[in-house]
């Protein structure tokens, strides 16, 4: 996994925050020279820096640099797919119980920046399994993973439909980001461990309606909740304290699922 700590290296991206706070993500190369906004910064003279060292460019304008959190880095991910939300992958992390350790299956991979979220939360030693319908998207997939996390031998993706089966057994997670999640109920209730937890995320209130009927008259699950986040940020500036003119109002709505044991046992 890519550091996140220590002084600023070749290969690391970072953010540049100009003084009205807008960002731009760019990676350091040793020897290149940056393109920022109008003007130009080289990365030598970042590369050994603390991150969060301010930096002038070519045009004299002032940057903040920074290593993005992962919250920051999924809002500039680069993407042909929708990713899910910070806010949304935060709640998927928590209710999905998602643990150092997990065996983790997902669909569909997309960008990848929910697999980013998963392979930071399990650890070296667990193993996450990412489906993808689409080899294109399984390929942006792994450019930013590759970028954005780094080496994860603990990772792997497969060109393939998670409707029609999900190989590995014992697993303890599963997170359905697909349009018709409930198709993936029979694979799902095959391959998780008893007491083991699906989630599902959706757009729409007639999807959630369809998964929950599914998810209610499967035998294999129980303990089921649907819940959406709302996230509104707020600006602070001297006496002028109020909420952001504009917010993401919505994203998805989230499932979660427990997978039961066989009846009688
Ligand atoms: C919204 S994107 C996933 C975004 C991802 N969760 C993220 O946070 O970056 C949905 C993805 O599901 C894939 N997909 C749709 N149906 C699928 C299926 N039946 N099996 C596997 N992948 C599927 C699509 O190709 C697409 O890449």
């Amino acid at each position: 996994m890519q550091r996140h700590s220590g002084p600023l290296r070749a290969g690391d991206s970072v953010l540049f925050i100009d003084r009205k706070s807008r960002r731009y993500l760019r990676t350091l190369r040793a020897g290149a020279k940056i393109s920022v906004h109008d003007g130009t910064v080289a990365s030598d003279s970042l590369i050994g820096r603390p991150d969060g060292s301010r930096i002038t460019s070519s045009v004299n304008e002032i940057f903040l640099v920074l290593r993005p959190s992962y919250a920051e880095l999924v809002l500039h991910l680069p993407r042909e797919a929708q990713v899910i939300y910070p806010k949304d992958a935060a709640a998927i992390l928590v209710w999905g119980d998602v643990f150092p350790g997990a065996t983790v299956v997902e669909a569909g991979v997309g960008p990848g920046a929910l697999t980013i979220a998963l392979l930071r939360a399990v650890g070296d030693e667990a193993r996450v399994v990412s489906y993808e319908g689409r080899e294109e998207h399984s390929e942006a997939a792994r450019r930013n993973v590759a970028r954005f996390f780094g080496e994860a031998p603990n990772w792997t993706v497969k060109l393939a439909d998670v409707y029609a089966a999900i190989d590995e057994p014992d697993v303890d997670r599963i997170v359905l980001d697909v349009p018709e999640p409930w198709r993936a109920l029979e694979a799902g209730a095959r391959s998780l461990v008893p007491g083991g937890i699906l989630v599902g995320y959706v757009p729409t209130v007639l999807q959630v309606k369809s998964f929950v009927d599914a998810l209610h008259a499967h035998p294999g699950f129980g303990a089921i909740s649907t819940f959406e986040t709302l996230q509104r940020f707020w600006y602070v500036r001297e006496m002028s304290i109020r909420p952001e003119h504009r917010m993401v109002a919505h994203t998805g709505f989230l499932t979660v699922a427990r997978r039961l044991a066989p009846a009688g046992v």
